[in-house]
């Protein structure tokens, strides 16, 4: 089902490791809506080459940038411009990694180098894709810029470690920058909070299986999957919703409004 709603625009896709990644899903939404688009990922995330097969589907180039690089962003902005013909519409950062909970770190023993990696990466990149879409004068009036986010910014979960942090950090990034290049040039910028998802990034907090299940009873809608992400990504890109802008957005079947369930409750009384 495709209606072109992104029909002549042009972008940059960050973070499409596998199949199950957001971003890849989006990829494939983007492409069949009708978009042109770059895809990009960390150099040590390509080295596998399963980019290829998607990037051969959609007629993309791929381009590696680490996303803490401003060489590597800069060259990357450049070139996609280059590669594409023309200023950019739209740039989704679907990226996130802790080493701390890579390495199993409990949260009263945190290596503070890796907690500074985990802001680096899965934080202050925004904001270093954002300053970098600026510099190069990248991106055209009226374009969308996305990241995304986990609810574990406004709530504890104990295992989102110094995630926790990071998405705090990035959804903040969206309002300040969002009112920037607003300014600058209408462009808006969000986040979207998107339930727990099985992929590589998800499933390496542990306890992941449980959390999905908890997440899943606790929404009315049960949880969004990386498809329904990747169909609200292409709408937020899209010219319905021009004037949405620094906002963090709920895509989580209705857990952030449900104080308990009749899911919950069935379980708690078994
Ligand atoms: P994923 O593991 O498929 O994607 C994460 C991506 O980040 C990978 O492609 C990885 O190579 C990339 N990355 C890591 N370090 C990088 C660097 N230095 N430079 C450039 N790219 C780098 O997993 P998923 O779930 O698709 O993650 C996408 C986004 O969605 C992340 O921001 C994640 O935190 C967020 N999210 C995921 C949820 C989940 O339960 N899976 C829930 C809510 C948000």
């Amino acid at each position: 089902m495709s209606n072109n709603i992104l029909k002549g625009k042009r972008g940059i896709i960050f973070g499409a490791l596998n199949e199950d990644s957001i971003a890849w899903k989006t990829a494939l939404k983007a492409h069949e809506e009708g978009a042109q688009f770059v895809l990009t990922n960390a150099p040590i995330a390509l080295r596998m080459g399963e980019i290829n097969k998607l990037a051969e589907h959609c007629n993309a180039e791929i381009i590696p940038a680490d996303a803490t690089s401003i060489e590597d962003l800069t060259t990357l902005f450049e070139k996609s411009m280059e590669v594409l013909g023309g200023k950019l519409d739209f740039v989704l950062h679907s990226i996130g990694m802790s080493p701390n909970v890579r390495k199993g770190k409990s949260y009263g023993d945190l290596n503070y180098d890796w907690f500074l990696k985990t802001l680096d990466i899965s934080g202050v990149s925004f904001h270093k894709v954002l300053q970098t879409a600026e510099k190069t004068d990248a991106m055209n009036e009226w374009g969308s810029v996305l990241a995304l986010t986990y609810i574990a910014a406004q709530r504890t979960f104990p295992d989102y470690s110094d995630m926790a942090q990071a998405k705090s950090v990035l959804e903040s990034i969206a309002r300040s920058y969002g009112y920037r290049f607003a300014k600058l040039k209408n462009i808006r910028v969000n986040t979207i909070s998107q339930s727990p998802t099985m992929t590589t990034a998800g499933s390496g907090v542990s306890g992941f299986d449980a959390f999905f299940d908890y997440a899943d009873k606790m929404s009315p809608l049960g949880n969004a999957s990386a498809e329904d992400c990747a169909n609200y990504i292409i709408m937020m890109f899209s010219d319905y919703t021009r004037m949405v802008t620094m906002q963090n957005l709920m895509h989580d079947g209705g857990f952030s409004n449900s104080g308990i369930t009749e899911d919950i409750i069935a379980q708690l009384t078994k």
